[in-house]
């Protein structure tokens, strides 16, 4: 079975492209290239389609359980925090469209016409403890004087985009750098010297847009074995890296090692052995992982990678009318086929995070986790859906990123708790 199209990057790409696109009405033979390469990235989606789709009912046996904040106990160091469920939670979230103004456009649910308020109202409960509310404050003293970077897609600057809003009811962050595609982003929080960064690499390695008869094919040429320098050259000044990354490696991509092809994903060429996004994800993530324990000036950095986010297109693919348009969680019980490849994509990447766990001890630096994947199948009632503000796109649903505030607020509940333990 083929993993579910994801487009996530693919409107970044086109809503970062718009002013370029608009401006092309006078350029017929740019139009056409566009328009080739938009029919290129249609079809590859089209043959990555699946053949089903989740399909969920609601029943919640927990919908009048509550929580609180809670003072991080003995019993708490030792639980799984990421076995749980999703409990009714009636307090409002933490910050609000109002109180945070750096919220992106495309995730600003709300001002983008999103009505129901009911998927804000649910709480991370794992099974043996309980996920401490966030705290800003806490966050901001455990990180003084640090700088933690997200590396990786869409996904992981939305998680940034998160930990900015929830940290400026502490402290106004201030800009102090931003390249000019808005890919590379640097803040700094001045009382606690805190850095935060998001750094751009959809693939962790050296990738090149495939270009196929003068037009660009939609997919990449991967080297395997070269680390992606827009986040290698950074880390020396790196005290804590947060990697994620998945959903660029579902296009047509060619993969190599040692400058030679050793296959592709998706191609569908005779002579090029198909060793799909799985390989390709496994191997990209161990050479990153390998080239921090390997990296001389990276003694006691802190990793932690952030595993898989699902998309969640119901009635169809996100370009044969998909949706999502739930407006309450589901239980663990309702996720379709266990998480299906969503799941062995997130096994994937926590076998290479073991791995690197066990290299790294040596070398002093640290290997987390914050395992996401599965809370976030029961939340299908979190993306922006129909409401992401596209005007280029319209009728097209995001099912891919998270509305903010929502429940990709949890993920920085996780890091600050993963942080904390290990101070
Ligand atoms: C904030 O959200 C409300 C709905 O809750 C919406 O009406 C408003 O346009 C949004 N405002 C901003 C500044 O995002
Ligand atoms: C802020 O932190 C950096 C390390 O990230 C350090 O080099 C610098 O001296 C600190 N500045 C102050 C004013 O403490
Ligand atoms: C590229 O162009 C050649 C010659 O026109 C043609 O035979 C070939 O099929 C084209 N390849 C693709 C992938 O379109
Ligand atoms: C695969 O076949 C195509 C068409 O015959 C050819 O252009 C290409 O170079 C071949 N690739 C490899 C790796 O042999
Ligand atoms: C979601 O998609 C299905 C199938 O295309 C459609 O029937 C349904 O009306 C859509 N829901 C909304 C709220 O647009």
């Amino acid at each position: 079975m083929k993993p579910t199209p994801n487009i996530g990057e693919y409107f970044q790409h086109c809503l970062i492209k718009k002013e370029n696109v608009l401006n092309l009405v006078n350029r017929p033979f740019l139009l056409i290239y566009a328009l080739v390469f938009f029919t290129t990235v249609l079809s590859i989606y089209v043959l990555c389609a699946p053949s089903n789709f989740v399909s969920f009912t609601s029943n919640h046996d927990d919908d009048n359980q509550r929580n609180s904040i809670v003072q991080p106990g003995k019993d708490n160091e030792k639980c799984d925090l990421f076995k749980g469920h999703w409990i009714r939670d009636v307090k409002s979230p933490l910050y609000t469209n109002f109180s945070c103004r750096t919220i992106p456009h495309q995730r600003n649910c709300f001002m983008n016409g999103r009505r129901d308020k009911d998927f804000l109202h649910w709480r991370w409960k794992p099974q043996q403890c309980k996920l401490p509310v966030f705290d800003p404050s806490s966050f901001l003293s455990i990180v003084q004087g640090k700088t933690l970077a997200f590396i990786g897609d869409s996904l992981a600057r939305n998680q940034m985009e998160s930990l900015l809003c929830l940290l400026s009811m502490e402290e106004n962050p201030k800009e102090v750098y931003k390249d000019a595609e808005d890919r590379f982003r640097t803040w700094h929080f001045p009382h606690h010297n805190f850095t935060l960064m998001a750094l751009w690499s959809q693939f962790l390695v050296t990738a090149k847009g495939r270009v196929v008869n003068g037009s660009a094919t939609g997919g990449f040429d991967l080297h395997l074995d070269q680390i992606d320098d827009n986040w290698a050259q950074k880390l020396p000044s790196i005290d804590y890296a947060i990697f994620s990354d998945a959903h660029w490696f579902f296009r047509s991509n060619y993969l190599y090692e040692g400058g030679n092809l050793i296959g592709c994903v998706y191609c569908q060429e005779p002579n090029v052995t198909d060793l799909g996004p799985g390989f390709a994800i496994r191997r990209t993530f161990r050479a990153a992982f390998s080239y921090i324990n390997d990296c001389k000036d990276c003694s006691g950095i802190i990793t932690l990678l952030r595993t898989f986010s699902p998309s969640q297109f119901e009635n169809g693919a996100w370009n044969t009318g998909g949706n999502c348009t739930r407006t309450t969680p589901v239980v663990h019980e309702e996720i379709s086929n266990a998480g299906g490849v969503d799941w062995d994509y997130r096994n994937i990447q926590v076998a290479e995070i073991e791995r690197a766990r066990k290299r790294g001890e040596k070398h002093g630096n640290a290997f987390d986790v914050l395992d996401v994947t599965g809370a976030m199948l029961m939340r299908p009632d979190g993306h922006p859906g129909l409401h992401w503000g596209n005007q280029w796109m319209k009728g097209y649903s995001d099912c891919i990123h998270w509305c903010l505030p929502g429940p990709i607020d949890a993920w920085n509940e996780f890091l600050l708790e993963v942080l904390r333990r290990r101070h």
